[in-house]
């Protein structure tokens, strides 16, 4: 399957890198807005081709799928050009802004026969599926503690008085968009969606949520999600049952995960090593459900996606942040 991308960011490069490994994709173009940028991101990275026009890559034959990394607000304009165009989508997480541009667009999906994913790392490795079924050894989950804290280089930008698309309601950034979907999403992932949701955000001098809590309520637990781009954390993550707890490195990476006995303490490791290139697990995920035709699976992760961010949304609505993207 031949592939192009959008955005020029690091992450678009990991994603090339991760691309390569996994054996199935290959790059045929990139998109920047500028021709230098294109060029320098197609020499790179050996595209055959680049593009400063949107709407000629989507409409290239040459093309089977595109990965988009661009800032929140641009997604979903820029999935429906290329869904239009009959090519599946890879986007980046948060996939969208609201749920509206979510249900548009996977409709626009359905209706060109193409398929359209969220690149939300942490729910497609290895270690993600071992963490799963250690949820039966730490017995009756009772609370959970998922924290994505972090601080941000662009926060210095924003400190100088500017402002960094990450950092700004014009381009649907902030906190819980940004780092808590992961926490997030691995909640979702593991336990469903949460009965009820609530946000306590800590706003910044534009009305965007620099940190965060977010409490999801489950039926017998509550999971409660810290984000933050504006200080940074050195705990784990934590999820406590009554037999045990499970000690989580890296809720992003889920790079080390330990069992620890409620009674004994005693500690046990049950996570493996990934591939450094941990995206290769999104891309072999997202290759099957194409060539299998899996359906369920593609609902499934579609689901999730939703009922994320619908939580997402509820928590903006929750403090009155509005995006511009925002139709209601
Ligand atoms: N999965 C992960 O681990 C991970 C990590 C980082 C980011 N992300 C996600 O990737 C996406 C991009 O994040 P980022 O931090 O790379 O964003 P960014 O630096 O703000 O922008 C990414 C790219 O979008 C283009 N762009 C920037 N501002 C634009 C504007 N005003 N109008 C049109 N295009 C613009 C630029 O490409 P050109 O100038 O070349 O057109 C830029 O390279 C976000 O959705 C983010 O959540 C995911």
């Amino acid at each position: 399957m031949k592939f192009a991308t959008v955005g020029t960011g690091w992450i678009t490069s990991a994603f090339i890198d991760a691309a390569k490994l996994s054996g199935k994709l290959s790059l045929q173009a990139v998109y920047s807005r500028r021709k230098e940028s294109a060029e320098q991101m197609a020499a790179k990275h050996q595209a055959p081709e680049q593009f400063t026009d949107l709407e000629q890559m989507a409409k290239s034959d040459k093309i089977d799928l595109v990965y988009i990394a661009s800032p929140n607000a641009l997604h979903f304009k820029q999935v429906l050009t290329f869904l239009i165009n009959k090519k599946h989508v890879i986007c980046e997480k948060p996939i969208f802004s609201n749920t509206e541009e979510f249900k548009e667009a996977f409709a626009a999906a359905d209706e060109n026969g193409v398929y359209l994913f969220e690149a939300i790392r942490n729910i497609h490795y290895p270690n993600t599926l071992l963490l799963k079924d250690k949820l039966k050894a730490a017995g009756q989950i009772r609370s959970a503690i998922f924290q994505y804290v972090q601080y941000s280089s662009r926060y210095d930008a924003f400190l100088d008085g500017k402002e960094p698309n990450v950092f700004s309601r014009k381009f649907s950034g902030g906190a819980l968009m940004d780092l808590g979907v992961y926490p997030l999403s691995l909640a979702v992932f593991l336990f469903g969606a949460p009965k009820d949701s609530h946000y306590f955000p800590v706003l910044l001098r534009n009305g965007i949520d620099g940190a965060g809590t977010l409490v999801l309520e489950y039926a017998d637990f509550n999971i409660t999600v810290m984000c933050s781009k504006i200080s940074h954390s050195f705990i784990p993550s934590e999820i406590h049952g009554e037999k045990a707890s499970i000690v989580i490195e890296g809720i992003s990476e889920l790079s080390k995960m330990q069992l620890v006995d409620a009674h004994t303490k005693e500690a046990v490791l049950f996570s493996e090593n990934q591939e450094e290139q941990n995206m290769v697990y999104e891309i072999r995920d997202f290759v099957k459900i194409m060539e299998e035709k899996d359906r369920e699976a593609y609902q499934r992760l579609r689901q999730e996606s939703f009922d994320v961010l619908t939580v997402l949304e509820k928590s903006r609505k929750q403090n009155g942040i509005h995006f511009r993207t925002d139709r209601s």
